[in-house]
Parts: structure tokens; sequence; C-alpha cells
């Protein structure tokens, strides 16, 4: 373990996974979403130079998750990297992936909940659910159910879900969830599910989070329009006038210091006493999470429309 470390906006992946690395070490880890050009990719590269036992790269497309096994490959030469399809929009997919790793009969010590889409145009998936609402929420509240009994079979026993400041602008929407501003509402979701996971599973050892890993220019802001971000660069600097990312304004973090926040939730042994807990700029703060979003009567009335939802029992 390093000596110290700065917790705060510009930490980064890589010196919260040095710091943890004995929690590593060894581990197998799960992170969805690991395309390289985003925060997914960041945290996974991160802990892939700590010797994990097994990293496992779970995202959509195998052809982008090929290419971040390349590039980690390409820093940590003796990863040892294991691919798995999901699309996690389609439950179908969901329970098929979930089985193939259940297959792989090995304990997963931590699952990184960090794939996502933003403010995507209206779609219902073929399943009917609002595509952000499935793919943000249910696509991993079922996946990480489905493998709940291999991750408390692990030693670290963590699940951290990565979620968005964004979650301030909507609570769960009970009577109409396939809305179509359900960005925020999926992300309420992720904070809740961990709140959830918390209660439930806390005394067998499982530590469950949510965070905001602030912002970072990356595909997920493809969908904005360009008043969407003039409006934006008006009040907080990120965007030009013509709608190109404003690289000097301070807004603005790097996927790496974007994926500090999951590496702390998921490998600070101490963060424990703080169960459920929600992070920002890779620190505890409570008090920035709606109190919607760590209700612990709604994340159980969450939990129940979930099941009833995909007609699961869990
Ligand atoms: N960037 C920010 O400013 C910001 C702010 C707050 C919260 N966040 C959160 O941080 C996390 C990472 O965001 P990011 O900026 O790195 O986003 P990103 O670059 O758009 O990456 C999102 C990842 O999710 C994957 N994904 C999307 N739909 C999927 C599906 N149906 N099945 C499986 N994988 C899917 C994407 O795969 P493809 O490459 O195939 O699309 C990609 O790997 C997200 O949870 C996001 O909500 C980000």
């Amino acid at each position: 373990m390093a000596s110290s470390i700065a917790w705060g906006r510009r930490t980064t992946s890589e010196q919260v996974c040095a710091y943890f690395s004995s929690s590593i070490r060894g581990r197998n880890i799960i992170v969805t979403g690991p395309t390289i050009t985003g925060v997914g990719y960041a945290t996974a590269n991160a802990i892939a130079e700590q010797g994990p036992a097994v990293l496992v790269l779970a995202g959509r497309s195998l052809s982008k998750l090929e290419e971040a096994q390349r590039n980690i490959l390409g820093n940590t030469r003796d990863a040892k990297i294991r691919l798995l399809q999901v699309d996690l929009s389609d439950m179908t997919s969901v329970r098929k992936a979930a089985a193939e790793v259940n297959g792989w009969n090995m304990p997963i010590d931590v699952l990184i909940n960090n794939a996502a889409v933003m403010d995507t145009p209206y779609t219902l998936t073929s399943e009917g659910h609002e595509l952000q609402f499935a793919t943000n929420y249910l696509g991993h509240w079922l996946f990480t159910n489905t493998l709940l009994p291999r991750i408390l079979q692990g030693r670290n026993k963590r699940i951290v879900n990565v979620s968005s400041s964004g979650h301030v602008s909507s609570d769960i929407r009970y009577d109409d969830p396939n809305f179509k501003k359900a960005y925020g509402q999926s992300k309420t979701a992720c904070c809740l599910m961990a709140t959830s996971l918390a209660r439930k599973h806390g005394s067998e050892g499982l530590g469950a989070f949510s965070l905001d890993p602030g912002g970072i220019s990356t595909p997920l802001q493809q969908h904005w329009s360009l008043e969407e971000k003039q409006e934006i660069g008006r009040k907080y600097g990120a965007y030009k006038d013509d709608g190109t990312v404003d690289t000097s304004s301070d807004i603005w973090k790097t996927p790496s210091q974007g994926g500090a926040g999951t590496c702390r939730a998921a490998f600070d042994p101490d963060i424990i006493t703080q169960n459920g807990a929600y992070l920002v700029d890779a620190q505890v703060a409570n008090d920035k999470r709606k109190e919607y979003a760590g209700n612990e009567d709604n994340a159980e009335k969450l939990w129940k429309f979930t099941n009833e939802l995909l007609g699961e029992e869990f």
C-alpha cells in the first residue's frame, strides 16, 4: 500500500488501485462497459495493473471488448482477462451472460456496474422497457442478483453501482417507469439498489455502494443537441459556443479521475463501515444524494417493483 493518498476530484484510478493493491491482487473482478473511450476502461485498466486473478470485461460489442483487452495487455502484459458479451438492455442476454459466468465456477470478488446510456432517443426495448432504465438499472439488477451467490463466495464481496449527479432530476416513477427522460430515474435506481443490497446482505459481509464519477467527456454525451451543449457551456463552461468540448474547463475530469470513486468503493476495506453509501470525488458524500435515492422504504419498494417487472423472486 502506498503511504498516503489525497482523496478528491483529481485523484486517479491508478492511485486508488495502487493504494488498495492488496484488495485487488488475486481477485476475480467484473467491470461492465469497458469501452476504451470511457470511465469503465480507465477503471479496468487501473485494476489490471494490480494483478487481479481474472478481470472480466463485460460489454455488448465483442470488437470493443477485444480492443479494450488489447489496450490493457499493451499496458499490463500478464493481465488475465476474460471477455463477456452482454447486452444489458436485453434481459434474455443478461440471463445468458450471468449463466455463463456462473458456469465458470469461480467466486466473484467484486462486481462493478458501470455501463450506461444517457438521453438516448425514446426507445422501448423488445421486452417493453425504456432503454435507459433497462440498460442502466434493470440489466445490472438482474445480472447482479443472478451472480449474487458467487459474489458472496468472494473475498471482497463488493458491488459498485456507478450512478450520477443526474439522479437528482428524478425519483422512480412507479406509475410510469418507461417515461421519456428516464436517465435520472435510472441513476436513482442504481443508488437504491446499492441501499437494498447493503441492507439485505450486509450481515453476510456484502458491501454495496453507489457513486457519482463527476463530469467526463465521453460518448455518453453523444445524444445532447448543440443547443443543450451551448446551454451547459453557458452554465458550467464545459462546452464552447460551437458545441465542442472546452478542454480548458475545470469541470471535466479525465476518465481515470472519474473511475477513482469506483475503485475506492470497490477496494477500500474500511469503507464497509459506511455500507450503502454514495460517493462523490472518491469520498463518502451521502449529503449529495437526494433523500429519495437513499431511503430504505423506497429501496424496498423498488426492489419489489423490479421483481414483479422482471418476473423474478430475488
Ligand atoms: N461521463 C460523465 O460525465 C458521467 C457523469 C455521471 C455519471 N456517469 C456514469 O459513469 C458511467 C460511465 O460513463 P462513461 O462516461 O464512461 O460512458 P460511455 O463512455 O458512454 O461508456 C458507457 C459504456 O456502457 C456500455 N453500454 C451501453 N449500453 C450497453 C448495453 N446495452 N449493454 C452493455 N453495455 C452497454 C458502452 O458500450 P458501447 O461502447 O458498446 O456503447 C460503454 O462501454 C456510466 O454509468 C455513466 O452513467 C458518467
